[in-house]
């Protein structure tokens, strides 16, 4: 029996290292379905998931989507354009009416943090946060913990650089709290105005130059910059930014020689990593993760509905 002893997915920060190493394992074993001829169990028959997504999304919801059906549960896709949000129904009405149809699990993306908080104290369902604002994004973090498993071994003493908008950088925050309690050694580098204020709080070294965080790194992760979430221009041009922050294949070079690349996507190319660098699969693992994610997000809907099998 591999059930989570929780009802809902909120965050990295509310999870344990037993939780976190448990949810890898489980996932670690599901990989194997995608890789068959008939990529279909059928441990979640008879169960329904709706996606509720009120950001855009490509590879979360499809991600979730997928390791629905491959687990033969029912998925319902719901994005915020065109549901009754544009005639301005609330999350939470909406989020009554979703319950009343009696799903057993509902994925949400909300742009506002705390939306998957608020949801899950309301409703009876299994809430999965697949991202609220710049505050967690918990299957990245598991995808991406994965990820950096399977190429390296394990987690812990590894360094991790993480470079880019880590202020509105969901993805940034689940990491940290992730990779720290598994014993990795994180260093963050970005612009001061893309930099929280209180971040070596978190636990992490922070610097401005992206060489000085990526010299000697295990890992080094790259963010896309949230234009949607920033308020107002804290950079003078794109072109600027990829003059200091972008990962080519030069600056690369100050990393460790086995060194892996990750982006948890949508990349920019050219603007925080290089075309050359992204493609490499030398070093870019950056499909892995989507292929990963695929079997965390199936962890995640077993453990959540009871695991039994
Ligand atoms: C990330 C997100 O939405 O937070 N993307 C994802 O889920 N793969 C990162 C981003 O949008 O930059």
């Amino acid at each position: 029996m591999m059930k989570l002893a929780k009802k809902d997915i909120l965050g990295i920060r509310d999870m344990t290292v037993d939780e976190i190493n448990l949810i890898l394992e489980t996932a670690e074993s599901f990989l194997e379905i995608s890789t068959r001829e008939i990529k279909k169990v059928p441990t979640l028959r008879g169960k329904s998931i709706i996606n509720l997504f009120y950001e855009a999304s490509t590879r979360t919801r499809t991600s979730f989507e997928i390791a629905g059906k491959r687990l033969s549960a029912d998925t319902i896709n719901i994005s915020a354009s065109t549901s009754s949000v544009v005639k301005g129904e609330t999350l939470i009405d909406t989020a009554r009416n979703l319950e009343a149809m009696n799903p057993d699990i509902i994925v949400l993306r909300h742009s506002a943090a705390g939306a998957p908080h608020l949801l899950a104290s309301l409703v009876r369902q299994s809430i999965i946060n697949a991202g609220d604002g710049a505050h967690e994004h918990p299957s990245q973090a598991l995808l991406d913990m994965m990820t950096i498993r399977e190429k390296k071994g394990q987690l812990a003493g590894l360094k991790v650089a993480i470079i880019g908008d880590i202020l509105h950088s969901r993805v940034a925050r689940s990491n940290i709290y992730g990779l720290s309690k598994m014993g990795a050694r994180i260093v963050v580098a970005g612009p001061a105005t893309m930099m929280p204020r209180n971040i070596e709080q978190m636990g992490v070294k922070a610097c401005t130059k992206l060489e000085d965080a990526i010299t000697d790194a295990d890992v080094v992760m790259m963010l896309r910059i949230q234009l949607e979430r920033q308020k107002q221009n804290i950079f003078p041009s794109l072109r600027e930014y990829a003059q200091h922050y972008c990962l080519n294949r030069k600056n690369i070079k100050l990393a460790k020689p086995d060194v892996i690349v990750m982006h948890p996507g949508p990349i920019n190319r050219g603007v925080e990593i290089s075309p050359d660098i992204a493609d490499d699969p030398g070093c870019s693992v950056i499909l892995d993760q989507v292929n990963n994610g695929v079997a965390v997000r199936m962890a995640l809907l077993y453990m959540l509905s009871g695991g039994n099998e």
